[in-house]
């Protein structure tokens, strides 16, 4: 019997998906309290370009056209959304974003491609992934590894850190300017980072 309609797990996820959607439209992004970040670019001057970082020992080329990881392995779910802007804070649709992370273990899936995906912005600059929270593995902080490329423009190769997170202060590649927003959601977490590329 084919299943009909959601299940539970479905409609959490459709709930974070929904309420990373409505954080996007809002004028300023959503800020947990007492994480101390640099702010998100705003629409006023000159953004700074996001900070690059080392690609790191696990990037696989040609990822899946996938912004869904759930599926990948077990763990809490976290919604990833933000836009890619120029230093001008317009939008850059059709803007390719690479993530990849290790499973819930701390272990990378070097033979496939589990918890490796890319896809492009909206129209709007948008994008958002559906995925798991990263584990931790020997020598670093829990963290995404990220690539953005608009068209054929430089890679822009980075990663993304979670603030209150007690590794950071022994990372030597941490980065604070590259702090994600996060906020508690019911079923999970949600997360919101802006890239800035250079046009
Ligand atoms: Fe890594």
């Amino acid at each position: 019997m084919p299943q009909i309609g959601f299940n539970r797990r479905d409609l959490v996820a459709s709930a974070l998906a929904a309420a990373g959607l409505a954080a996007l439209s809002r004028p300023e992004p959503a800020r947990a309290e007492g994480t101390e970040l640099p702010m998100t670019p705003a629409c006023e001057g000159r953004a700074a370009v996001t900070r690059r970082q080392t690609e790191g020992p696990y990037f696989t080329a040609s990822s899946p056209l996938k912004r869904d990881l759930r599926g990948d392995g077990p763990g809490e779910m976290l919604v990833l959304s933000g836009f890619v802007l120029t230093p001008q804070c317009r939008p850059v649709g059709g803007a390719l974003v690479d993530l990849w992370h290790a499973n819930a273990s701390g272990d990378y899936d070097n033979a496939g491609f589990l918890f490796r995906g890319h896809q492009f912005t909206d129209a709007q600059g948008r994008y958002q992934f559906i995925t798991r929270m990263p584990g931790l593995y020997p020598g670093r902080t829990r963290h995404f590894h990220v690539k953005v490329r608009a068209g054929q423009g430089p890679v822009l190769t980075t990663q993304l850190y979670f603030p209150s997170e007690p590794g950071n202060a022994r990372d030597g590649i941490f980065d604070r300017a590259l702090l994600m927003d996060i906020r508690a959601a019911e079923g999970g977490r949600l997360g919101r980072f802006d890239f800035v590329i250079a046009a």
